[in-house]
């Protein structure tokens, strides 16, 4: 049997005989890599499992950016009604508005705060000093302003810079139960950090044809920081503002559906007005009228998204 190092690639053929285990741990005799192997079963090729990166996507799990490279998607709305689901589900979530438009702060009635750029400034504080709490049980904010815009003169192409968020949340991460990143539309500092920081990536499309686009450009650049900085990402779309009602949006959807066969997610959001009036009073939709459609809609995201990562879903909140 050929085996493979799972660090540097080399190829050992392997005595057939060598061991009559069904699993086993080898050590690279070039690099000295250790890993475990086993092998379902006899017809099957050989499953290495690289035990280092199995625990680092059990302890990444806990982050998910939500990212489009169009711009008005939902971003903004999903990351602030998904976060306020799952809080509804008992879920401690911290929110982080990592876009310098502040658009989730301000959703959430948070301005003229200390941003992510000041506690870099600061970076012997921790990262929770700069975190505030939100009118909304189990609902934290890591706030967003003006001086985001700097991050990306200050530090874009400085060594590592990808890193920066990811190193930071890091010593959150033992804290909440979810942590939702907002990202801007353009693929800058802010984009590259959350997508290196996020084991998840929920990309929401607007049902229009144009949307489909930012789709494929963020699915490439996600293709490009998976071989740099985040080997185990993963993405899933998440249709919005869909007009039931219309057979142009109904056109698009079964298009979306084809293009990313499996990567979507099931539920749907629908165009809803309350969604705009409960901005306009900086409140989540959930909290506003939990009986719109888009509100359930939220909700029942929420709940795929627990059942998915696996993390028991309460009865209904
Ligand atoms: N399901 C919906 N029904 C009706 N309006 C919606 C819905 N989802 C979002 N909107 C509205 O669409 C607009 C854009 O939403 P949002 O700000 O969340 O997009 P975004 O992708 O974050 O935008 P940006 O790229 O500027 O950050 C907002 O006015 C919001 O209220
Ligand atoms: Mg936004």
């Amino acid at each position: 049997m050929i085996i493979v190092c799972q660090q540097c690639q080399t190829r050992f053929h392997l005595d057939d005989d060598a061991t009559r285990k069904s699993t086993f741990v080898a050590r690279c005799s070039v690099c000295g890599h250790l890993f475990s192997a086993y092998r379902p079963v006899r017809t099957q090729a050989i499953t290495f499992i690289d035990l280092e990166k199995v625990r680092q996507a059990e302890a990444d799990d806990t982050v998910m950016a939500i990212s489009n490279r169009k711009g008005g998607v939902a971003k903004t709305t999903t990351c602030l009604n998904l976060g306020a689901s799952l809080a509804l589900y008992g879920k401690k979530v911290l929110l982080v508005d990592f876009d310098a438009q502040a658009n989730l702060s301000l959703c959430l009635g948070k301005r003229e705060l200390p941003t992510f750029y000041d506690a870099q400034k600061a970076v012997s504080r921790p990262l929770d000093e700069f975190i505030v709490a939100t009118a909304y049980p189990n609902v934290w904010l890591l706030p967003s302003g003006r001086n985001m815009v700097l991050l990306n003169k200050n530090y874009f192409g400085s060594r590592d810079f990808e890193f920066l968020l990811k190193d930071r949340l890091e010593t959150l991460e033992a804290e909440f139960d979810f942590i939702l990143i907002d990202t801007p539309p353009s693929i800058e500092f802010s984009t590259l950090n959350a997508l290196t920081a996020a084991r998840r990536v929920l990309i929401p499309c607007q049902c229009d044809y144009l949307s489909t686009h930012g789709v494929d450009q963020v699915l490439r650049l996600i293709a490009l920081i998976r071989k740099k900085s985040n080997p185990l990402i993963e993405s899933r779309v998440l249709l919005t503002m869909l007009d039931r009602d219309t057979s142009v949006s109904q056109m698009i959807l079964s298009k979306i559906k084809r293009l990313y066969q499996g990567q979507t997610f099931e539920t749907l959001i629908e165009m809803d007005g309350q969604l705009k009036e409960a901005q306009i009073l900086s409140m989540p939709a959930i909290h506003y009228s939990r009986k719109s459609p888009a509100a359930k809609q939220y909700i029942q995201l929420a709940r795929e998204i627990l059942v998915a990562t696996d993390r028991a879903a309460v009865s209904a909140p």
